[in-house]
């Protein structure tokens, strides 16, 4: 069995969320799983156009990383997606292979396919995440199973200890 994980987080190797997909692929490997770990945020991945190539075509025109994580979640068995909460929303970088992938959605490739959901935030806020990884594995054909959320708290620390630099914004007049 193959389980492909997508991180998604600018943070590279300090990631909370990046931490969480690998705690929930070592239990993969436990169980004699072959994984593969994709970081998406060093990848190559521009939006899409609504170009409607892939309606048409069956292929999308943009050559460009998009591709490659395509063809590792095509071949796998299980699929992991995680996000930390950016604005109580997935990352950008995730949202635009969401936006890349309207083949999959309408061929329905990711039948057969296992999804789990992870996410990290400074709140409780996960639910509204979860559910937009979930939803993207269901629309695509898939099943989901399972999905986690861990509350990382530093940050609100530093939020309510600004460090002495912190810019002071007025707020804008409006204009008439
Ligand atoms: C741009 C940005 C937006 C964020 N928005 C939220 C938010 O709306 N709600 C929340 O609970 N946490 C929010 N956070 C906090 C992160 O979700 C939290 O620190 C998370 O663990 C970061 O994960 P990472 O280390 O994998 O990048 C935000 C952080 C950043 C950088």
């Amino acid at each position: 069995m193959k389980i492909v994980g997508i991180s998604s987080s600018p943070r590279g190797q300090n990631s909370n969320t990046l931490k969480l997909l690998e705690a929930a692929l070592d239990g993969a490997v436990k169980t004699g799983a072959e994984i593969e770990s994709i970081d998406i945020a060093k990848m190559k991945i521009k939006y899409c156009t609504a170009c409607n190539s892939c309606h048409e075509t069956g292929v999308c025109i943009i050559k460009d990383d998009y591709n490659v994580v395509l063809e590792k979640l095509l071949a796998a068995d299980g699929i992991i997606l995680s996000s930390p909460n950016y604005i109580t929303n997935i990352t950008a970088q995730l949202k635009t292979i969401f936006d890349r992938s309207p083949l999959v959605i309408h061929e329905q490739l990711f039948d057969g396919k296992y999804g789990i959901s992870l996410t990290t935030a400074g709140s409780g806020e996960v639910d509204f995440v979860l559910g937009i990884m979930d939803n993207f594995m269901i629309h695509c054909g898939g099943s989901t199973i399972g999905e986690l959320a861990a509350l990382c708290l530093r940050v609100l620390q530093q939020w309510k200890q600004p460090s002495k630099n912190r810019v002071k914004w007025e707020k804008p007049l409006l204009k008439r």
